[in-house]
């Protein structure tokens, strides 16, 4: 009794993964799930070497756990939570620490995080990255919470993170909803790479004709370059994998595709605290696109472009591909990190945006070497208004300019859909623009609604009656 470092409640995939991954690296870890066939399920699955021990029964699972204890909840975002912690709560003592792993809104955290505070005890949000595989051999970890509370904590996280270098892909972010804000911002980012590269794929695929072979070889390649990351990685996997029949198998999946919400959250966050995400935004927009097929059948018979054919030289237009995707990743992670950077203030969390891109380096969903290029930016600078300020970031999107430039026209002229593409060069030229024509905006909106604007010649707000 009392022996165990450690307790998971919710013993679905990432709950067991996440506790196998701790008992090898030798801690004695309790799992409570009211599902008799996962406790049944993880006994089975553990090997003689681990401390295991799994139950349905909450009081037992609590006496399991050494003083103060420290749980990690793994349920479904929403209620599911709060009933866990409701269940828990009377067996409690104060100092418990509580850990909610999944990808909870982060006011929800806020609540939670004050409420068990008033009653003694520490509750943290943790976002967990890198799907069910990292759960098992080494996640991305992103906790938030009280900062000393931590420290009981930081072993354990540390043994089951990934390494890069030999670091550990895991560090204390902030008070609070600090951890499940990142997490949401890392998928924000993540929603915007996958669009980006979805239209890449499309302008290979319909725009030069490639077939899927070809296209896994070019994504393959890719991977040994500046573009090399988990994203780009699995794209190759994903070509080469054929169907029972031995056709490719992404030629049978369907064109509409789900979501969670974390994209929709971090696109709603970005409008409320007035940061500009424009790739994000439109990679919620166009999941949302695809899931109205019928629609989008009935438009392609009446709204109708017939392209001209071109002259292409093909390997300089892999090339550009190759560069516009570069350029659009660079701008979707700058987003990303503007909002974090907004959000700090905002809310009080006090992040290091280099511990971030440290611990996003390996293990998560958007590890990619350009992380590594974004930890000694902000270890030169940790003022960085937005990485595309940084000298190497800058050249590598200088040098890339005019590969979207001549992706985006060729896209235009085809008639392919690359939201995220054009957006990533919209955000860029609005950026890099000294001046912008919001001026017409600010008249317009005198014009009609007497709502004044300011000038730039001298201070002061001014109202002009326009019909005069
Ligand atoms: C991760 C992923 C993970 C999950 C996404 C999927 O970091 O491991 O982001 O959290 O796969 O939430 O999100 P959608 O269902 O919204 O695409």
């Amino acid at each position: 009794m009392k022996t165990f470092d450690f307790g998971i409640v919710g013993l679905g995939v990432m709950g067991r993964n996440l506790l196998l991954n701790m008992a090898d690296q030798k801690h004695a870890v309790a799992g409570l799930d009211l599902d008799t066939e996962k406790v049944l399920s993880l006994t089975q699955e553990a090997n003689p070497q681990h401390q295991i021990k799994a139950t349905t029964e909450v009081k037992e699972f609590l006496e399991l756990l050494k003083q103060p204890r420290a749980i990690m909840i793994l349920v479904p975002a929403g209620k599911p939570v709060d009933t866990v912690i409701q269940s828990l709560l009377p067996h409690l003592d104060k100092g418990d620490i509580i850990i909610d792993g999944g990808n909870t809104y982060f006011t929800d955290t806020d609540r939670r995080f004050t409420e068990l505070s008033a009653k003694g005890i520490h509750f943290f949000g943790m976002g967990i990255s890198g799907g069910e595989k990292g759960a098992r051999f080494g996640p991305s970890l992103m906790p938030g919470g009280n900062k000393e509370a931590y420290e009981r904590l930081r072993p354990i996280f540390e043994s089951i993170a990934a390494k890069v270098d030999g670091e550990p892909c895991v560090e204390y972010l902030g008070n609070g909803s600090a951890g499940n804000y990142v997490k949401m911002a890392h998928n924000g980012i993540e929603y915007g790479i996958m669009q980006l590269i979805s239209e890449v794929y499309d302008l290979m695929k319909r725009g030069y004709g490639l077939d899927d072979s070809t296209i896994q070889k070019v994504f393959e390649d890719w991977n040994d370059t500046e573009l090399q990351s988990y994203l780009i990685e699995i794209i190759g996997h994903i070509l080469k994998k054929t169907d029972t029949d031995g056709q490719k198998l992404i030629n049978v999946i369907s064109d509409w595709a789900k979501s969670k919400g974390t994209g929709k959250w971090t696109s709603q966050n970005g409008m409320d605290l007035e940061v500009p995400l424009p790739t994000i935004d439109a990679a919620v927009a166009m999941r949302n696109m695809s899931k109205n097929k019928p629609e989008r059948i009935e438009a392609s018979a009446k709204l109708v472009w017939n392209a001209e054919q071109g002259n292409t030289d093909l390997p300089s237009a892999i090339e550009a591909l190759k560069g516009a995707l570069h350029f659009s990743i660079l701008i979707t992670y700058a987003q990303g990190l503007a909002l974090l950077t907004k959000a700090s203030q905002e809310y009080n969390y006090d992040l290091n945006l280099e511990t971030i891109a440290k611990i996003w380096r390996g293990g998560c969903i958007i590890r990619s070497v350009v992380l590594e290029d974004f930890r000694q930016a902000y270890a030169k600078n940790g003022e960085l208004k937005n990485i595309l300020l940084d000298d190497t970031i800058a050249k590598a999107i200088n040098e890339n300019q005019s590969s979207i430039r001549s992706t985006v026209q060729f896209a235009v002229q085809k008639g392919i859909p690359i939201a995220g593409l054009m957006n990533s060069l919209a955000y860029f030229d609005a950026y890099r623009s000294e001046k912008l024509p919001t001026s017409l905006i600010q008249a317009q909106r005198d014009y009609f609604g007497a709502h004044t604007y300011e000038r730039i010649d001298t201070n002061g707000i001014f109202h002009t009656e326009w019909n005069d």
